[in-house]
Order: structure tokens, then C-alpha cells, then sequence
């Protein structure tokens, strides 16, 4: 190839994959599969390859660099980043208005954006190309992170304009759902916790190899020009406009107002619905939306007199812990949990509280019978901040993990470098239990009706030694079970039914290998396409997967080499679970069917019985007809069913439904 028309097709891949990847991650909208877009990828890191001369910094090939750092250098910023000034109530911000009033006049107006609990970040562009991000460190000297900002997505490497140079300063975070999905993973792999997503934000853009950086789902808001040359720019408002254009995420929550009384409904109308932000936030920042008055303002050695934190109240609660008992998960790990005196807390009464383990115990100093105060990690997790150890009456009992386990009594043993203690019961109920659960729930294989409780009745009744069981399941078995009926009995079957055409990103993570969370599966899935390719994999191939580091593709070649669970896949396999990326099913087995639905279905919706009809190739019609080839009738069925029967059109319930779906998936 010539190098004008390798020039011509570079070009063009680095703006369709910037084009992917704004579609992926700010729109949350992939339009290609990962398969396609690591062909894109390929394809560019080839041809840069091969013209040396073509790669440019701002290439997409350089946000996942592959070499670790050796380790971090530290900057000067060109200007300091400041902090901010604190408020607690709303006498705080009237007098903050008032002193902002003495010195520019009534005619002032604030811009109120949220303040997101992560870590300033400053990210500086010469010639429209980032060639720095650093932390704020103490605002006068930060370490430069360039590498790790570089795999956030959203940080653009190239302005739409570019200008000779501007810094922009923001807040690097990592969503609530990201946050408890990587502690999740951590506590399983016996690996210390992080206390909430604003350090895990920080531990992640620290990290020497950014692959691990890369993993974490970061995100960055910018809210502020820190430096920019021959731009007239007059007011903030202005400022995030720009900045947007140029290409930077900038939060679409705030408020521009001239009254402090909009200023304070807005505070306060956040502090309620803080929860329902998918980040956390710590505050409010209220700023001087007038760049002339901000310098008319100026600012102190540490913080701007233009702008005041508002600081939400900590969300705590103080009660008692009665006991620590020890939960056994499904990797085997035990976790400590404090049972306490019920207590109001963030808008539930709370009852439990992870203590993570031993470790974390022992830092804190946490004794059954102590006063505690508890807050929620992310937002959700109860957790155990701290002890009052002033209201102690030496009653207290310090803990101690058991040498066994509580579940089956095996031994159990801390490895070394492990924050975990572990049960070493191959066949431990405790495990096998948990890992049931959550090969059933939401994110993995979606079971309805299949909740703890029946979980253990079929442990208990042996009818389910392993997860793959469960296909084997039959409705007669599950009707002499306690407590479940013959409807309940036949819903269950149908959702198990159901699974088994899920998704093979469901699947993989619904096997529970260790370290492999939900975002994982999808990322292997879309990478390998089917199971038995996951299985082959060897460690430097699944290295090759972005995202994928070497504890995880150790973890994964594990797994598959264990004889247990071999048998359990080969099981699933005979089952007819679904393995492939692509639905198995010719997408039409339903072709040319007509279908009219009635009556309320046992586990579907009518949407998604629709869906389900649609996606197999058939069409839902509202009216039967001489045309209509099939009545999917559920409970309480209308005329439809009536006249079904009379025009002699067959008839089927949802369970014949499921079958006729999986009859073209063989
Ligand atoms: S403005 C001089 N805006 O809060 C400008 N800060 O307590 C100062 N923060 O260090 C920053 N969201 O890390 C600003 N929308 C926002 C923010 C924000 C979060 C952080 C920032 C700063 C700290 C100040």
C-alpha cells in the first residue's frame, strides 16, 4: 500500500472508532459488536505499524498503551489549582452572596453544578493534543497520570479546535454500579476493599499498568478552564459550552440563576435526590457565573472568593453491634458481618453491615457490643465506618475469625498476600448455595421465582447438586417441594426453560469464575464468541483482550481446567444452554407465523412475549384471523381465545411458546 492511501484509510478508522467510542461509552450505545471494533482497531495499529510516520499521538491505538509506567513523574501545574472555600447550611450561602454582593453589586449570577465525589484531574492540550493529565496533588505540584487519563474514553486525546494551549481541570470518578461491582469482585478474590468510589477512583488512576486503569470504568467531568490562550470567553456558562465543543464531557446538571433562593431550592432539591445519581456526589459547587467579577473577586492563597463548596451532611447513623457472624460466599471466602440494632440510615432501616474482613476488624478495632457509626459504600452497601470507643463499657467482646468453617466445617485458611480467609471444603453447601444464587440472578442467567429459599430446598432435597442440575429439573419433582405450588412449580420450569437462550456474556458470568464480573463476560463474549473458545483460550490470548490482565486470565484457565467444572459445562451443553454469541437460533425459526397473544402469560409480559416473537422472526397481531397460525393464551384469556377456537387456530400456552422458540436451536 501506498502511503497516501494508507494516510486516506487511517484517517478514516480513527474517526469511525472515535466515533464508536463515543457511541459506546457517553451514549451508552454501541453500534458495532467489540468483535468489529477490534478489527477497526487492528486494522489502524497495522497500518501504524507499517508508516510509522502515521501515528499520532491523538491515535485511538494510543488510549490503551500497552507498557506499564515505571513509575510516576511529577508536574508543575502552569496555574495552582486551588480548593474551595465550605458550606454547611444556608446561612453559610447567604453570607457567602452577601460578601460576593459587597464587592461586585447586586447584579451577580451563580452557576450551581453538582460536586462529584472523585479526584481533580488537570489535562493540559498543546496544538489541540493532550500531552499531559496530572492530579491536583497539592495544587502547586501533581503526578503525571497522562497514560491512565488516557484510557478514560472520554477524555478527548485530540480538541474538535485545537488552540496552543489549554488546560482544563475535572473530576475523574467511578460510577456507584462500577464501584460495587469492582468491590464485589475484590472481596471475592480476597483482595482489600476500597472504601467508596471516590478512592477507587484514586487507587485506579494510580496504578503503574494502565490496563488495570483501563478496566475500571472511569469517567471525567470537566468544569473549569484552567488556561487558555486568545480565547474571549465571558462568562462559566460560556466556559462548559466551549469546553464542550472541544469535546469534553461536561455534566449537563446545573443551574444558572441570580437568585440565592433558586440557588438554595437547587441545594436542597440534591440533597434529596442525590441517591438517584448514578455517581456520588458530595456537594454543590456555587459559582460566580461572570469571569469579569470573578477577577473583580479574586481569590486567597488556598480558594477563589467567586465560589463555595455547599458540603451535604455525612449520611451516618450511630447503633449497637450485637453480634459478628460469618457469611460463607461462593468462592468460599468468609465475610464478617456486624448484626446490629436496627437503624434509620440514607432512607432504609438497616440491620447488617459487611465488615469485609479480618483486617478491616482489626484496623477499625470493631468488639461486639461496640457503638458504631455505619454509613452506605456507594450509596448501597451498609458498612461499619468506625467504633465510638469513648461510650465503651469493657463489656465489649473482641473477635476472632473461626479455624473452621460455620457451614461445613472444613478448615479454613488465609492465604498468604490474601485479606480473606477461605474454607477449604471442596463440597462446602455454604459455597455450592451461594454460587446457585448468583448463577440464577439478574445480571447472569435471570431466573425469576428461583430465590435463596428455594435455593436451599433444592440442596436440601438433593435434587440439585450442581447449577447445571437445574435443567434437569421437572415439574413434578418441584411441586413436592414445601411451599410451591403447581403454578409456581410450572413458572419456575418455564423460566429455567427461558435461560437457556440468554446470552453467552449471561452465561460466563453466571459460571462464576473468579475475578470474571458481569462487564467481563460481555467483554469475552463479544471477544471470543462462544464458550468453547473461552474454554481453549490460553493466558497470553485472553491478554491480548483489553481489559483482560494477567490475574484474570490465570483465573479464567483455572477454572476450565478444573475437572467439576467441565462436567458442569458439558452438562449445561446437553441441556441446551445457549454458548455462542449469536442467539443459536436461526433468528427466524418463527418466520412467517402470525401470532395473537390473550390473557395474562405466567412469567412474560406482553412486550416481551412480543419481543421474544419478534426476535425469532414472527409477527404479533392484535385480532385473530384465518390468518393467524398461533393463540398464545395465558390466565384470564378474552374473545380472542373464543374465536381461536372457533376458527380452529391452535392453541398454545407459554410453555409451548418457549418450545417452539428452542425447537429451531438445536
Ligand atoms: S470547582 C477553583 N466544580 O471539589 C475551582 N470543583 O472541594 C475549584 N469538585 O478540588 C473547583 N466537582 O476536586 C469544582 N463541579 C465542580 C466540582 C468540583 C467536584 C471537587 C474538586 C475540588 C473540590 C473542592
Amino acid at each position: 500500500m501506498e502511503i497516501k492511501e494508507a494516510k486516506t484509510r487511517v484517517e478514516q478508522l480513527k474517526k469511525e472508532i472515535e466515533e464508536h467510542n463515543r457511541a459506546y461509552y457517553e451514549l451508552d450505545r454501541p453500534r458495532i459488536s467489540d468483535r468489529e471494533y477490534d478489527e477497526l482497531m487492528n486494522e489502524l495499529i497495522k497500518l501504524e505499524t507499517s508508516f510509522p510516520e502515521l501515528l499520532t499521538p491523538d491515535s485511538p491505538s494510543q488510549r490503551v498503551g500497552g507498557k506499564p509506567l515505571a513509575g510516576f513523574q511529577t508536574m508543575h501545574h502552569r496555574e495552582p489549582l486551588l480548593s474551595l472555600g465550605n458550606a454547611f447550611s444556608r446561612e453559610d450561602l447567604k453570607a457567602f452572596h452577601q460578601r460576593v454582593v459587597q464587592t461586585v453589586g447586586w447584579d451577580v449570577e451563580y452557576v450551581v453544578e453538582l460536586k462529584i465525589d472523585g479526584l481533580t484531574v488537570a489535562l493540559s492540550y498543546e496544538d489541540g493534543f493532550l500531552v499531559s493529565g496530572a492530579t491536583r496533588g497539592d495544587g502547586l505540584v501533581g503526578e503525571v497520570i497522562t497514560q491512565n487519563l488516557k484510557t478514560i474514553a472520554t477524555v478527548p486525546l485530540k480538541l474538535s479546535e485545537p488552540v496552543p494551549v489549554l488546560v482544563v481541570r475535572g473530576e475523574a470518578f467511578m460510577p456507584k454500579k462500577a464501584f460495587l461491582e469492582l468491590n464485589q469482585e475484590r472481596e471475592e478474590g480476597g483482595e482489600a476493599v476500597f472504601a467508596n468510589p471516590r478512592n477507587a477512583a484514586a487507587g485506579s488512576l494510580r496504578q503503574l499498568d494502565p490496563k488495570i486503569a483501563a478496566s475500571r470504568q472511569l469517567q471525567v467531568f470537566c468544569y473549569d478552564l484552567v488556561y487558555l490562550e486568545g480565547k474571549d470567553i465571558k462568562t462559566h456558562q460560556e466556559v462548559l459550552e466551549y469546553l464542550e465543543e472541544q469535546g469534553f464531557l461536561v455534566n449537563p446538571l446545573r443551574l444558572c440563576t441570580n437568585s440565592m433562593e433558586e440557588v438554595i431550592a437547587y441545594v436542597e432539591q440534591w440533597t434529596e435526590k442525590r441517591h438517584e445519581l448514578p455517581y456520588e456526589i458530595d456537594g454543590l459547587v456555587i459559582k460566580v457565573n461572570s469571569l469579569d467579577q470573578r477577577r473583580v473577586l479574586g481569590a486567597t492563597s488556598k480558594a477563589p472568593r467567586w465560589a463555595m463548596a455547599y458540603k451535604f451532611p455525612a449520611e451516618e447513623a450511630e447503633t449497637r453491634v450485637k453480634d459478628i457472624i460469618v457469611r460463607v460466599g461462593r468462592t468460599g471466602v468468609l465475610t464478617p458481618t456486624a448484626v446490629l440494632e436496627p437503624v434509620k440510615l440514607a432512607g432504609s432501616t438497616v440491620s447488617r453491615a459487611t465488615l469485609h474482613n479480618e483486617d478491616y476488624i482489626k484496623e477499625k478495632d470493631v468488639r461486639i457490643g461496640d457503638r458504631v457509626i455505619v454509613h452506605k459504600a456507594g450509596d448501597i452497601i451498609p458498612e461499619v465506618v468506625n467504633v465510638v470507643k469513648e461510650k465503651r463499657t469493657g463489656t465489649e467482646i473482641p473477635f476472632t475469625m473461626p479455624e473452621n468453617c460455620p457451614e461445613c466445617g472444613s478448615r479454613v485458611v488465609r492465604l498468604p498476600e490474601e485479606a480473606a480467609f477461605r474454607c477449604t471444603g471442596g463440597a462446602c453447601p455454604a459455597q455450592l448455595r451461594e454460587s446457585l444464587i448468583h448463577f440464577v440472578s439478574r445480571d447472569a442467567m435471570d431466573i425469576d421465582g428461583l430465590g435463596p429459599a428455594v435455593v436451599s430446598q433444592l440442596l436440601g432435597s438433593g435434587l440439585v447438586q450442581d447449577m447445571a442440575d437445574l435443567y434437569f429439573l421437572t415439574k413434578e419433582q418441584l411441586v413436592k417441594l414445601d411451599r410451591l405450588g403447581e403454578k409456581s412449580a410450572q413458572n419456575l420450569i418455564n423460566a429455567i426453560e427461558k435461560s437457556k437462550s440468554n446470552t453467552l456474556a449471561q452465561l460466563i458470568f453466571a459460571l462464576g469464575i473468579r475475578y470474571v464480573g458481569a462487564r467481563t463476560g460481555k467483554i469475552l463474549a463479544e471477544h471470543l464468541g462462544s464458550l468453547d473458545r473461552l474454554q481453549e483460550a490460553r493466558e497470553e490470548d485472553l491478554m491480548q483482550i483489553p481489559e483482560i490482565g494477567e490475574k484474570m486470565a490465570r483465573s479464567i484457565t483455572a477454572y476450565f481446567q478444573q475437572e467439576h467444572n467441565l462436567r458442569i459445562i458439558d452438562k449445561l451443553k446437553k441441556a441446551g444452554v445457549n454458548m455462542e454469541m449469536k442467539q443459536v437460533a436461526q433468528k427466524d425459526v418463527l418466520k412467517g407465523k402470525t401470532f395473537v397473544i390473550t390473557g395474562t402469560l405466567p412469567t412474560l409480559s406482553r412486550k416481551e412475549a412480543q419481543k421474544l416473537i419478534e426476535e425469532n422472526g414472527g409477527k404479533v397481531s392484535g385480532s385473530v384471523s384465518k390468518k393467524t397460525d398461533y393463540v398464545v393464551v395465558g390466565e384470564d384469556p378474552g374473545s380472542k381465545y373464543d374465536k381461536a377456537l372457533s376458527l380452529k387456530i391452535t392453541v398454545i400456552n407459554e410453555d409451548e411458546l418457549f418450545r417452539l422458540v428452542h425447537s429451531g436451536k438445536k
